[in-house]
């Protein structure tokens, strides 16, 4: 384990923006933090990267600690802010000598590592241009190139594709599968669920500061239902209460959950277990209004967990 956070709490007021978050990150792995406005996101990332001390818990990189050891936890990990955090009217080699130096860099030691960032984000053909004229997502392409100077070892990424295009999210996805292959760890939080799909090794649902599930995607669309739910909704007075154990038996359902009007049958495979459902529901006198068959999704999944949508 490379990361290991523990209970980590961070209290404005009284108010817990992080509420007790504990996990653990594998050498190599890209692990993702996805969660809607305000989860908690950014306070966890901050705590890991020394900014911002812990209320309560306790969070080791490497085996050195956060909250004792600030100094050394630095020189190992690049954390790349939300915000983005450049000077306007510097050229981008200008940017990236500034953050060389503030990492310990010097003389040839960073001229190379600049050129090498700047190839890496593909952008070494604009280095001489004023960062004011580079679009919001070669501005974000410089920012990662910022934090990856000093070659760290951990890298920390709070929502690197805000406001990008596509093209520059390919090119910023590119890069940080290219970091995680010369054997980096990398920490991403996103509230873009096809984005923690694609990326991530390892996925934690974050919501109002505590972490809802965690897994890899495999296990955590598991817990929807393999083949995906069966979402129905039933006329009024809408499904008597003793059905459900009838409704679990029927084949291929994994779980069953009745919500108002609506059932979700979570299954192994809808397709197969949907006209026994039917068949249960209609011998019952159950008269079904609508109904919707989908694939299990992280989105899906975050809304079966709290009610809400992830996007707001
Ligand atoms: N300095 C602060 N003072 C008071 N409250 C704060 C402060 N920083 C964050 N919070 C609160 O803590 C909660 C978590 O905020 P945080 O920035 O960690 O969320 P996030 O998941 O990064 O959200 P986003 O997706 O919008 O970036 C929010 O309710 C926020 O208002
Ligand atoms: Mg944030």
């Amino acid at each position: 384990m490379i990361v290991q956070a523990d209970s980590l709490v961070k209290k404005y007021g009284g108010a817990a923006a992080v509420d007790g978050v504990s996990f653990s990150i594998e050498k190599g792995q890209i692990f993702g933090l996805l969660g809607p406005n305000g989860a908690g996101k950014t306070t966890t990332i901050s705590i890991l990267s020394t900014y911002l001390k812990p209320t309560a818990g306790e969070a080791t990189i490497d085996g050195l600690s956060v909250r004792r050891q600030a100094g050394k936890v630095r020189e190992i990990i690049g954390f790349v802010p939300q915000e983005i955090a450049l000077y306007p009217t510097l050229t981008a080699l200008q940017n990236l000598k500034f953050y060389g130096k503030m990492y310990g860099l010097g003389g040839a030691g960073l001229e190379r590592r600049c050129r090498e960032v700047l190839e890496l984000v593909e952008l070494w053909q604009r280095r001489h241009d004023n960062i004011e004229q580079f679009s919001g997502g070669m501005k974000r392409r410089i920012n990662l190139g910022a934090g990856l100077l000093h070659s760290p070892r951990f890298l920390l990424l709070d929502e690197p594709t805000v406001g990008v295009d596509p093209q520059s999210r390919e090119h910023i996805f590119d890069t940080i599968f290219k970091i995680r292959d010369n054997g980096a760890t990398i920490l991403y939080t996103s509230h873009y669920m096809e984005e923690v799909e694609l990326l991530c090794d390892h996925i934690a649902i974050m919501d109002r500061g505590k972490v809802i599930a965690s897994g890899t995607l495999r296990e955590l669309l598991k817990m929807l239902g393999e083949g995906g739910v069966i979402e129905l909704e039933v006329a009024p007075p809408g499904c008597p209460s003793g059905l459900e154990t009838e409704i679990a038996s029927q084949q291929g359902v994994t779980g069953v959950r009745r919500e108002d009007n609506k059932v979700f049958v979570s299954s192994s495979n809808s397709a197969r277990s949907l006209p026994p459902v039917m068949k249960v529901l209609e011998s019952a006198g159950c008269e079904v209004g609508s109904l919707e068959l989908y694939a299990p999704s992280l989105e899906k999944l975050f809304i079966q967990l709290t009610g809400k949508e992830l996007r707001e």
